[in-house]
C-alpha cells in the first residue's frame, strides 16, 4: 500500500476524540478529556496520520520537550487494523527529524518502550539507557 496514496500526515495534534480514541484502542491506559486537551496543547510537536478515505486519525505520536536539550516521545499509537503498515515509522521518523531541525545540536531524546514499540524504536536507530533505568512513581492519593 502507497503511503502516499492513502494516507497524510498531519504535523499537528489530532481531535482531541481521537486522541483519545487511539490511546484506547491501541490498548494505551485510558485518558480523561482534561488530561487529554493538556496534552494535545502542551506538547512540543504533535504529529499524527489520517486515513484519506476513512477521514479519521489512525496513528499518532508526540515530542514533550523544553525546546533546549530535552525531548520525550509519547503517545506512540497506530489503531489495530493499520498496524503493520509503516505508519508507526513514519510517526518516529517526523518526530525526530522535527527534533533535529528545530533543537541545538546534540539533544537527549528519550522514550518508554513498552514491547510492542521495542523493535520499531530499534530500527529507528534508539537503543537502551545503560546503565540507567527509567523509573515512575506509584501514584498513590494523598
Ligand atoms: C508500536 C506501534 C505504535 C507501531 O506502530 P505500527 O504502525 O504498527 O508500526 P510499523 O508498521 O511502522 O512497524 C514498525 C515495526 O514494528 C513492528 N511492529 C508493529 N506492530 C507491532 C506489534 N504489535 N508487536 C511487535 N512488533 C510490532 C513491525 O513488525 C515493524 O517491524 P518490521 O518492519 O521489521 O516488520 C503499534 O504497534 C501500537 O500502536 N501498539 C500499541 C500501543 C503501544 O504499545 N504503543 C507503544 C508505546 S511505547
Amino acid at each position: 500500500m502507497n503511503f502516499a496514496d492513502n494516507f497524510d500526515l498531519i504535523p499537528d495534534p489530532p481531535a482531541l476524540e481521537e486522541y483519545l480514541a487511539l490511546r484506547k484502542d491501541a490498548g494505551l491506559s485510558q485518558k480523561t478529556p482534561e488530561q487529554g486537551a493538556a496534552a494535545l496543547t502542551g506538547s512540543w510537536f504533535f504529529c499524527h496520520v489520517r486515513d484519506r478515505e476513512a477521514g479519521r486519525a489512525v496513528a499518532m505520536g508526540r515530542v514533550i520537550g523544553d525546546g533546549g536539550w530535552c525531548f520525550h516521545i509519547a503517545d506512540m499509537a497506530t489503531l489495530p487494523e493499520f498496524q503493520g503498515r509503516g505508519l508507526g515509522r513514519r510517526v518516529i521518523d517526523t518526530l525526530v527529524a522535527q527534533i533535529r531541525q528545530g533543537a541545538p545540536e546534540n539533544p537527549y531524546i528519550t522514550l518508554i518502550a513498552d514491547p510492542p514499540g521495542r523493535r520499531l524504536y530499534e530500527q529507528a536507530g534508539f537503543t537502551e539507557i545503560n546503565p540507567s533505568r527509567g523509573m515512575e512513581l506509584p501514584w498513590v492519593r494523598s
